[in-house]
């Protein structure tokens, strides 16, 4: 089943979704050959591709070029897009039209962060046809706001904020939902008060599912270590090491040799 109510089931059947993040063509092919539930085209890329602090400076130019080149490498999985900053926030007209250019580049469905100021919008586009999936916790586009990556949610008051929020995304009619950087015992709550899957990250085991960032699972980074990353793959030093090898070859002429000349 290729398409979002996939998550509703593997929900209701009690199986844990996974889902990775994906930005380019050759990472999509390697994701299309694995058993992943599905692929975010997160607004991560304007960090992890383009070298930003912050996700701020992603846009729907950027996003839509991703989206494109993620779904010519894996158009057999579920794509979901990030909706970029602001871009939902300009009026209906523009989100109607960031929508139509992400769902056109090859997503399945959007995902908006936030639930306050943006429920009618949801609404709306649930209403056109587009699937759309909810965020909350620490919502990476509001860092200005929030002072930094940090775990939400507890602090006085905004526990409970975070679960009225999460019930009020699924009745605009939210598919699913992502917990970034929560305590576990709140997602754990959330998780059991709506109908609708919980995807998590730094969120704890108790939610529907877990997303990951794929460079960061695979290890690109190696400074980045936060608390909930585990890392399945040293890639910094697997790819430097490989890199290096080439070099030490040319340079002690062993490559090419014969059978890798024409
Ligand atoms: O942009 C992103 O990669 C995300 C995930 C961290 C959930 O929103």
């Amino acid at each position: 089943m290729n398409n979002i109510s996939r998550f509703q089931k593997l929900k209701n059947e009690n199986k844990k979704i996974s889902v990775v993040t994906c930005y380019d063509y050759w990472s999509a092919k390697i994701l299309a050959d694995t058993n992943i539930d599905a692929i975010l085209v997160g607004d991560s890329a304007a960090m992890v591709m383009h070298g930003y602090e912050t996700t701020v400076n992603a846009d729907i130019e950027m996003m839509v070029l991703h989206v494109n080149a993620v779904k010519k490498g894996a158009s057999n999985k579920i794509l979901i897009a990030d909706m970029p900053f602001l871009a939902h926030r300009k009026g209906i007209t523009q989100l109607v039209e960031a929508a139509d250019r992400l769902i056109k580049a090859g997503a399945n469905a959007i995902k908006i962060e936030g639930a306050k100021g943006n429920l009618d919008s949801i609404k709306y586009l649930v209403e056109s046809g587009i699937p759309v999936m909810g965020h909350l916790g620490l919502t990476p586009q509001s860092v200005n706001q929030v002072g930094g990556f940090k775990v939400q949610g507890k602090e006085n008051g905004s526990a409970e904020r975070i679960i009225a929020d999460a019930e009020s995304l699924q009745d605009a009619g939210c598919f699913s939902l992502v917990l970034e950087l929560v305590p576990s015992q709140l997602a754990k709550d959330v998780t059991g008060k709506l109908k609708i899957p919980t995807i998590g990250i730094g969120a704890g085991k108790h939610t529907s599912g877990q997303v990951l960032v794929l460079q960061d699972l695979l290890g690109m980074d190696d400074k980045f270590q936060p608390k909930f990353l585990r890392k399945y793959l040293d890639g910094f030093s697997v790819i430097k090491e490989a890199v290096n090898n080439y070099d030490t070859d040319v340079k002690q002429k062993l490559f090419p040799n014969e059978e890798e000349s024409y």
